[in-house]
């Protein structure tokens, strides 16, 4: 049984009061939507006052990355008891960490493995570059990242994956429809050889890359696809809600 996700990732965008306005304009309403996983993740320094304001609702808080160490000289870093106790869930190996700030495969596991230890659930972004998608080399690179980011993991619970194809990130040129599910398809199956049946079946896989509310349910439609991990569209209100409401609507729990 997968219940349907979407997440926005609001990235380095929003004051503390910027961020506050948009939960109020937002949350009375996202918190209105059913059988749909509804989570925000903004920016660290305001992770409390929106802690506070949805508290009581439905709707899931989450963090958009952590140092996986638990405490000590790290300074500038946040460690996932810190975080557990404001949220549910981390993004993690995002492609502009992974980037911009040199996050390696192993970086990434050791960040999945704090988190999952410190009861949070990780949503693992993996994806592939444009050179390596021209190439044809997608596959390669998702088996990849998605073995040496989940090593050492025996028990993922409450994992979720998000696959992000990097050219697709930000720039408008959003993957179709039938493209991501083939690729979820095969991270799915990739997963089946590290984790039992159970634990792949009850995955839950999202598309990132340029979700709008314009093209989110064709990526809703896949079967392989179980919601997204919206940037841009995620800081505007009422695209949001659309985003939220049109997979609530399509995708049934299944
Ligand atoms: P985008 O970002 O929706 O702005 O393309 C998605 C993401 O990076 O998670």
């Amino acid at each position: 049984m997968r219940i349907p996700m979407i997440a926005g990732n609001w990235k380095m965008n929003t004051t503390v009061s910027e961020a506050i306005k948009l939960v109020n304009e937002m949350c009375p309403e996202l918190d209105k939507i059913n059988n749909i996983d509804k989570v925000i993740c903004p920016p660290f320094i305001s992770l409390v006052p929106v802690s506070e304001l949805i508290k009581g609702s439905s709707i899931k808080l989450g963090a958009q990355n952590l140092y996986f160490e638990e405490k000590g000289a790290y300074t500038g870093e946040i460690s996932p008891p810190m975080l557990a106790d404001l949220c549910e869930l981390v993004i993690i190996g995002h492609s502009e960490r992974r980037h911009y700030f040199g996050e390696t495969g192993e970086m990434v596991s050791k960040k999945v493995l704090a988190a999952l230890g410190a009861g949070l659930k990780p949503i693992l972004c993996i994806g592939e570059r444009l050179d390596d998608y021209e190439a044809g080399r997608t596959e390669e690179v998702v088996t990849e990242q998605l073995s040496s980011s989940l090593a050492g993991i025996a028990h993922p619970d409450g994992l979720v994956i998000a696959y992000e194809p990097v050219w697709a990130i930000g720039t408008g040129r959003a993957a179709t429809g039938e493209q991501a599910n083939e690729t979820i398809g095969l991270i799915r199956r990739s997963t089946a050889k590290l984790y039992s049946d159970e634990i792949t079946r009850d995955l839950r896989i999202l598309y990132g890359g340029s979700v709008t509310a314009d093209n989110i349910a064709e990526f809703i439609q896949q079967p392989e696809i179980d919601g997204a991990l919206v940037g841009g569209a995620s800081l505007k209100a009422a695209e949001f809600l659309s985003i939220v409401r049109q997979t609530s609507e399509i995708r049934q729990v299944r």
